[in-house]
């Protein structure tokens, strides 16, 4: 079923293919506008009025306030580290750690925009198209490139700048076997 019985639909969403979309176990505000071919998981949260382009994934620990716009394509993180496998067997949940996201008010992302987890898009702040934001992103900032940096703008005491990733505690390799090589 594209929109599972567990979605939380506030009044007036406008879903343009409902039968071309998946959503399971999240929020969506009112008057969310959702193009086909997105995905949106359990325990991701979508404010009011936001638009959410086609061909998007946004993941578990993503919030996305009010007014925020999604362009096409852009793809949302919330592990740093994935692991197929843990010691030789499938891994499954519990094996990975979740990192949160938080898009906030009134912010656009730009198409094929690329969101790593743990990090801040402050207030009405713009992400260009097929940026890579590995670090917090300044309220009213223009960010843009891979890595994305700061083009412009940004307001607010110590906003202005671009903040660096902050860097977790890496994990051990996943095993201890190498992978074949490929026939
Ligand atoms: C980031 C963005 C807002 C910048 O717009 P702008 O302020 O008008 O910037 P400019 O076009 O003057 O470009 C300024 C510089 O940034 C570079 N730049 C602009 N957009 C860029 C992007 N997405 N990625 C990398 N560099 C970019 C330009 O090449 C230019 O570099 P230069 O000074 O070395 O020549 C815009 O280019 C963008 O990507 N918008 C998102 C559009 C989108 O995805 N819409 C989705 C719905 S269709």
């Amino acid at each position: 079923m594209p929109i599972a019985a567990d979605v939380e639909l506030g009044q007036g969403v406008i879903l343009h293919h409902p039968d071309l979309i998946n959503l399971y176990g999240c929020r969506i505000g009112d008057e969310t506008s959702i193009g086909a071919f997105v995905e949106i998981q359990k325990g991701a949260s979508i404010g009011g009025r936001c638009k959410i382009s086609s061909h998007s994934f946004i993941c578990e620990g993503v919030t996305i306030e009010d007014e925020v716009f999604v362009g096409h394509g852009v793809m949302f993180i919330n592990d740093r580290e994935p692991r197929a496998t843990v010691d030789g067997r499938r891994a499954g949940e519990g094996d990975w750690t979740l990192t949160p996201t938080r898009v906030e008010r009134g912010a656009s992302i730009g198409s094929g925009a690329v969101i790593l987890c743990g990090v801040t898009i402050g207030r009405e702040a713009l992400v260009g198209a097929g940026a890579v934001v590995t670090g917090d992103v300044a309220a009213g900032a223009v960010v843009a490139g891979v890595p994305a940096r700061l083009l412009r703008g940004g307001w607010g005491q110590g906003l202005t700048v671009f903040m660096p990733l902050r860097r977790g505690r890496r994990r051990p390799p996943a095993s201890a076997s190498p992978l074949p090589e490929p026939q």
